[in-house]
């Protein structure tokens, strides 16, 4: 398993140019299983979850051509609607292809998901919007058998709770359901945003998007399609940090000021200079910073994919802070390896107490899901003497090209090849 070690202490100064976002791309590869059209994808980033995705579609038939960044996706020969454990297991993504098989097949197999271990992550929304709209789900040996052997019909859902994962497989189920679908209390991050607009280029009907209930008229099928991904927020977030726990100075390009909003306006709260101008979006470091609380929220409130970047910085922060994670519970694994750096911050429920330190110190640390690894990476990038990130088999499901990006503004940065786990 491969390593990173990093030496800290230098400022990061330069350009970082923002990749396709990951969790937009990959719904959206999911949906190519709706249409027996080709669908051309732009700005897909090469990441393993990437990958994963691709062998997933293979698997069933798919037809998958991809090359800088170009992805080509043709779902006209599917010979099978099963989603085995074995690769299922690699990402949580997987139960993405679940809503479309059911939708264009009115049949689907597919492992209950794995991917970065943050609690219990049930699929029981997905399931319960399934049958809302016609299907028989059965669990038999870890697989979740869907049949809706007239095909799906449209139906009235509401989700208990916000559900990004759920609301994707709802709204690809419902696009080709007889009659009309409202989901209601449904997930509005951009990513969602994306994939329905990438569905009505498809010839998808959706109302209301961006809205917390949306009108989906069924549609007999779908036809061919070209487009291109958003850019990846959580990405440019975690840059963002990167220049500030580094007093850098990183010009974050290719990302609109809206989409990292919600960071932008804690990290001027707490006293790093930002703006915004046509090259992008400028983060400058001054010196230390102050401490501010957080509480991570379904968009657009702060997203638990910046709550680990963020407690980094505030392992640095003038006073204590608080961050209250409220969508996963089992978040905060990057604790105890922040402490084993010199942070101080004790954990009571879902809030974790974070009082500034003078500094940081390198250490061996063990990265445990995507956005904890990248945490511990930021806090290297701050600390004194060298960090070594075991296992950071994570990073690359979610961070293109991290080393050279970063090494590009400074950071003294290596991957160790087939180190110990
Ligand atoms: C997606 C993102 C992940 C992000 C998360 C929240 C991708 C590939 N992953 O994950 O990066 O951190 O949204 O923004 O885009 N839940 C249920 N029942 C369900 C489904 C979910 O109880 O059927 C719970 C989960 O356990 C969790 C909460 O709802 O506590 C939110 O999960 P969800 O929004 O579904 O996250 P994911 O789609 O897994």
């Amino acid at each position: 398993m491969d390593s990173i070690v990093v030496r800290g202490g230098n400022k990061l100064i330069g350009d970082v140019y923002i990749s396709g976002a990951k969790n937009a791309a990959l719904p959206i590869m999911a949906s190519a299983i709706l249409s027996d059209k080709e669908l051309v994808l732009e700005n897909i980033p090469n990441l393993t979850d990437i990958t994963t995705m691709i062998s997933l579609l293979e698997n069933i038939g798919v037809e998958c051509k991809s090359s800088n960044g170009r992805m080509l996706l043709n779902a006209k020969h599917i010979n099978s609607v099963e989603a085995p454990y074995d690769i299922v297991r690699k990402m949580r993504a997987s139960i993405w292809v679940l809503g479309p098989l059911v939708g264009r097949f009115g049949e689907a197999k597919v492992s209950f998901p794995g991917g970065c271990a943050l609690g219990a992550r049930q699929v029981d929304l997905h399931i319960a919007g399934l049958e809302a709209m016609g299907a028989r789900i059965e669990i038999d040996h870890g697989y979740i058998i869907a049949s809706a052997k007239n095909g799906l019909v449209g139906a009235h859902f509401t989700f208990d709770k916000v559900s990004v994962g759920a609301t994707i497989n709802l709204i690809m189920a419902a696009v080709l359901a007889k009659g009309d679908t409202t989901l209601s209390n449904v997930a509005r991050e951009p990513e969602i945003i994306d994939l329905c607009h990438c569905l009505i280029g498809m010839g998808a009907k959706i109302e209301n998007i961006g809205a917390d209930t949306l009108h989906i008229t069924g549609v007999p099928s779908l036809n061919a399609h070209r487009y291109s991904v958003i850019p990846d927020r959580i990405e440019a977030g975690t840059y963002m940090v990167a220049s500030a726990i580094t007093n850098g100075n990183l010009c974050i390009k290719n990302i609109k000021y809206e989409m990292v909003e919600n960071l932008a306006n804690k990290l001027i709260e707490v006293g790093i200079q930002l703006e915004e101008s046509h090259h992008g979006i400028y983060v400058k470091g001054n010196g230390r910073f102050d401490s501010v609380d957080i509480s991570t929220m379904p968009y657009p409130g702060f997203s638990t994919d910046l709550q680990a970047q963020y407690m980094a910085l505030m392992t640095l922060g003038r006073g204590t802070a608080i961050v209250t994670e409220n969508i996963f519970e089992n978040r905060f694994m990057h604790v105890p390896e922040l402490c084993r750096m010199g942070a101080n911050i004790t954990i009571s429920g879902n809030n974790a107490i974070i009082r500034g330190a003078d500094h940081l110190v390198g250490a061996e640390v063990m990265a445990s899901d995507l956005r904890a690894s990248v945490s511990l990476i930021l806090a290297g990038l701050a600390a004194q003497g060298e960090t070594k990130v075991r296992r950071i088999y994570h990073l690359d499901r979610g961070y293109e090209s991290l080393e050279e990006k970063l090494r590009a503004c400074g950071a003294e940065i290596q991957r160790i090849k087939g180190d110990a786990a």
